[in-house]
């Protein structure tokens, strides 16, 4: 099993990609960061899903806010908890004590070569990582992202929400030289339950299985208000899939540079899939060095119905 680490800012996506991994990979801790909601709400909604399902995994806190400017939310979409939709239990454990930029450097040196570091919020922790420490990307098995977009944004016309709420970061977390997997909202917007699917979910005979179905069915409502969208979409969980069912998502190697200055397009994710033949003269721009394996389609029904087993699966 591929031992893994979620960074991440629950979020009810967030959270059924923390369910997923636990189940189908070896989740050797959770990182938690400013997004969907504040870092207090996000670390108590990680340390509530895990005591919803009954996960012994360390949680460490993080960053409060991106490398530059302000925290972005997304409350109309997730609440003002951040998890808003279902009654949580109250956290059984705290936080451990150590930061999660050390926490994911400390993991990543003790699982040399096998940890993929899972990063479904804004990617202000582990651009500090790599910061504090140049070798962690040479450590890491792989960074898997849910972010970006190649082609429509969500929280602008041009921009994903997590790369949008810290550019920078996200810039130097693509250009870290880690073999790197995106799943952006390309592909995840059409990846998630549907209305039956939430049903399924609610006939589960676990407490966790219901707790879901009512986070899904807030969530599934925000998207029809907001986006018009009549789906759930399961952004974080497809920056999994790689490491569980890789057949279920196709990738591409592109290039994936962040635009930090465009007044209509800071936050965006410039994915060169002009599948360029090297050598052409002339003023088309060459292709840069692909630094990603980006998601392009999805067998979203097989995918989805692998989560839900999972979800299923908890008492
Ligand atoms: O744009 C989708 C992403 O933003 C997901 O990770 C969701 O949880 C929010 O963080
Ligand atoms: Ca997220």
């Amino acid at each position: 099993m591929t031992k893994i680490l979620v960074d991440c800012d629950p979020g009810h996506d967030d959270a059924i990609a923390i369910l997923f991994a636990a189940r189908r990979c070896e989740l050797v801790g959770i990182t938690t960061v400013h997004g969907n909601a504040s870092l207090e709400n996000t670390t108590r909604n990680a340390l509530a899903i895990c005591t919803l399902a009954g996960l012994d995994v360390p949680v460490a806190r993080g960053c409060e806010a991106p490398l530059v400017g302000a925290a972005t939310h997304a409350g109309d979409i997730h609440g003002r908890s951040g998890l808003d939709g279902a009654v949580l239990p109250e956290p059984d454990h705290a936080p451990i004590d150590a930061h999660a930029v050390d926490f994911i450097i400390e993991q990543a040196e003790r699982h040399k070569g096998e940890l993929v570091l899972a990063v479904v919020g804004p990617q202000t922790n582990v651009a500090l990582a790599l910061r504090r420490e140049p070798r962690l990307a040479s450590w890491l098995k792989a960074i898997t992202i849910m972010g970006g977009s190649t082609t429509v944004g969500n929280i602008t016309p041009a921009a994903e929400f997590n790369v949008y709420a810290d550019p920078e970061a996200a810039a130097a977390v693509f250009a870290c030289g880690a073999p790197t997997w995106m799943a952006g909202y390309n592909v995840t917007r059409q990846t998630g339950f549907t209305q039956p699917e939430i049903d399924r979910l609610r006939r589960g005979r676990g407490r966790t299985a219901a707790a879901i179905a009512d986070l899904m069915q807030f969530y599934l409502d925000g998207q029809r208000r907001v986006f018009g969208l009549d789906i759930a979409p399961m952004h974080d969980v497809c920056a999994i899939f790689p490491f569980v069912r890789p057949d279920l998502l196709t990738h591409v190697e592109a290039s994936v540079e962040v635009e930090l200055s465009g007044r209509l397009t800071r936050g965006m994710t410039v994915c060169d899939l002009r599948n360029k033949r090297a050598g052409a003269t002339g003023a088309i721009q060459e292709a840069r060095r692909p630094n990603a394996r980006v998601a392009t389609s999805s067998d979203a029904r097989a995918l989805i119905s692998e989560v839900i087993d999972a979800v299923l699966s908890y008492p």
